[in-house]
């Protein structure tokens, strides 16, 4: 690798059960599933093999359970430093059960670890863990570029409560952007709904705490948009703000599965900006057409990954992506 990043990625990781049904088990109904499967999933995890498949260096901070072993073994072969995977006595893996389209998450998060980080440049984290824990690893990356996809949603309190100041890029879709701005903004006129999500971002970014946040919006088959501050934040009242904005990549056949698209999108994004160096200062290491590359590679792999069935399985190799641009 051309330099010595590393991204530490806190965060869930569990095992996807899928269960082929006919349909999709109704409350009280009984239903034979004719195939059984299992995989490694969680946000924290799928983020940080999307890294790793980047061609990123990504240590993943978890916590899976004694029936999690083979779990180790597979985030190790796809690349990913385990080191910080913490094996608890106390209970068994998360558990996610799938029947074709319908989740019931289940992480481990009742146990916040104290783990000791290693020095890394970047941070990465998400929201199915516990907040504490959250909260831990960014009082312990006082110096690391901190990254958070804020999914699923925290709670309006959490929201309000989040130190949102320390976090250096921001990545959502659209309806986390609607939900964390009408938490943080507490607007209550009745005109407020209805933005726009250029609106709804632009909004965010003026709170106090997001001054300084560059945010990556993701609009699913629209592509992207991104405001940073630094580049598109209007000099003058009378000036409009000024966006990017990059449209989906087009695909190669139909859309198979969208889950993943959003963690491969983003693991791609952290790797694309582990590349411009350690500090990371954007208007110095990184320019406003090093974004707009960045981001072309992200709507590119996610558009590879919705093509394929799978979650993890679906992200693509940098290799890959590259060859797809060609
Ligand atoms: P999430 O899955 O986290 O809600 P999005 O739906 O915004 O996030 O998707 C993340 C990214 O995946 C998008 O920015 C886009 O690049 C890609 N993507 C998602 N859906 C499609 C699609 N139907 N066609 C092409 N690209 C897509
Ligand atoms: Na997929």
């Amino acid at each position: 690798m051309a330099n010595d990043c590393t991204c530490i990625v806190r965060g869930s990781i569990n095992i996807d059960e899928y269960f082929h049904v006919d349909h999709i088990v109704r409350p009280g109904e009984t239903l034979s599933s004719h195939h059984h499967e299992h995989r490694v999933g969680g946000k924290g995890a799928n983020q940080a093999v999307a890294i790793a498949r980047a061609g990123g260096d990504a240590r993943f901070y978890g916590t899976i359970g004694r029936d999690g072993d083979w779990i180790q073994k597979k985030m190790y072969e796809y690349e990913v430093d385990i080191r910080g995977l913490v094996t608890t006595e106390e209970q068994p893996t998360g558990r996610a059960i799938i029947q074709v389209d319908r989740k019931g998450e289940n992480s481990i998060s009742t146990v916040p670890y104290q783990c000791v980080f290693a020095n890394s440049t970047h941070l990465l984290l998400q929201n199915e863990i516990h907040m504490s824990s959250t909260y831990y690893a960014i009082h312990n990356s006082v110096r690391a570029t901190i990254i958070m996809n804020p999914s699923p949603l925290p709670s309006e309190e959490q929201i309000r409560e989040f130190p949102w100041d320390r976090i250096h890029w921001l990545i959502v879709n659209e309806a986390e952007a609607e939900g964390l701005y009408y938490s943080i903004a507490e607007v209550s006129s009745p005109g407020r709904k209805g933005l726009s999500t250029r609106e709804l971002v632009f909004g965010l970014s003026a709170q106090p705490a997001l001054r300084d946040t560059n945010i990556i919006c993701t609009l699913g088959s629209d592509g992207v948009l991104a405001f940073v501050p630094t580049f598109h934040r209007p000099k003058t009242v009378h000036e409009a703000p000024s966006f990017m904005h990059l449209p989906a990549a087009r695909l190669m056949g139909y859309v198979k599965d969208t889950t993943g698209a959003g963690d491969c999108f983003t693991g791609y994004f952290v790797q694309g900006l582990m590349e411009h160096g350690p500090r990371g200062k954007v208007g110095e290491d990184i320019q406003e057409h090093d974004i707009v590359r960045i981001l072309k590679n992200c709507v590119y792999a996610a558009g590879m990954c919705v093509e394929k069935h799978g979650t993890i399985d679906s992200i693509p190799t940098k290799a890959e992506v590259e060859t797809r641009m060609l």
